[in-house]
């Protein structure tokens, strides 16, 4: 069986940062306007990652505790060394065991992340057991079957047409459930109900191909994790296809369209 996770590499803070976490933060932050928690609350944030979301849900929804969990040691490094605050922990761990107790969190979220875990109804009825009854699970994953990371499908657009063998590896193909339908299949078989998805759209946009193509070449996630796996003529072609491929406006930005799905739902 072809291993499509094989490029997923979540190893350096900086990297992601310039990669994804300048987009994940913007998407964040309408997300938490959608969610409009009460203050006080108790959550969890599962694949915090470099603290994208982390640090919004500390500035924007007046949380009495935030536990975030993640696998990376890099990430949690990267996390902790940005967020200095007292309601937060940083906590090593894997969304199918979490290290928490059952019936301890307000709120549930992860942001970009459901589809990375290998075993999604496992850490589903995790996410179920550490709420409370009534508790709310919050959600947001790319539209990657509908193009929602512009760049990322550009990338791999480019990168098929060079080499067809990536063509198992595109996040389009792997993840065909991050749709409305899909998701609420999903979490509704894990025993939530009152399940609502709404669209957050946004733009990603580079001044220049230069900052379109630098985060490919550093290797955090699975776009940039199969860049780094090829012979340095190839690379260069596939650069040269994406800068061929990419129209910029007047001032030479790129401007490509972000969209996520938003779930909730209660326990
Ligand atoms: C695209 S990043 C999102 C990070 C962050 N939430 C953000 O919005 O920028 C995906 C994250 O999921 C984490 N992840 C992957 N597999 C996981 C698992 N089994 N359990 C928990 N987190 C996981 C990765 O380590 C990475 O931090």
């Amino acid at each position: 069986m072809v291993d499509t996770a094989r490029h997923d590499a979540w190893s350096s803070g900086n990297s992601y940062e310039l990669y994804m976490g300048r987009w994940s933060r913007r998407i964040a932050d309408r997300f938490l306007d959608l969610v409009a928690a009460r203050p006080g609350q108790d959550w969890v944030e599962v694949g915090c990652g470099t603290g994208a979301l982390s640090s919004a849900i500390l500035s924007r929804a007046a949380p009495a505790r935030l536990t975030a969990v993640e696998p990376s040691a890099a990430f949690l490094t990267t996390a902790r060394a940005a967020i200095a605050d007292p309601r937060a922990s940083f906590v090593a761990g894997d969304a199918q065991a979490l290290p928490l107790a059952d019936a301890s969190a307000d709120i549930l979220t992860a942001g970009l992340v459901l589809n990375f875990i290998p075993d999604r109804a496992r850490a589903l009825a995790e996410m179920h057991r550490v709420l409370r009854p009534g508790g709310r699970l919050a959600v947001y994953v790319w539209d990657y079957p509908g193009g929602g990371v512009g760049f990322i499908r550009a990338f791999w657009t480019a990168a098929v047409a060079l080499d067809p063998g990536a063509a198992d590896l595109t996040e389009t193909g792997r993840f065909p459930f991050c749709t409305p339908e899909g998701l609420t299949e999903m979490v509704s078989a894990a025993g939530f109900r009152d399940i609502t998805v709404t669209a957050i759209t946004d733009e990603a946009r580079f001044p220049d191909f230069a900052d379109f193509w630098r985060p490919f070449t550093l290797g955090a996630g699975p776009a940039p994790g199969y860049c780094a796996t090829l012979p340095e003529d190839i690379r260069d072609r596939l650069r040269q296809r994406l800068a061929a491929d990419l129209t910029p406006g007047s001032d030479g930005a790129i401007t490509l369209p972000l969209r996520a799905w938003a779930l909730q739902a209660r326990t």
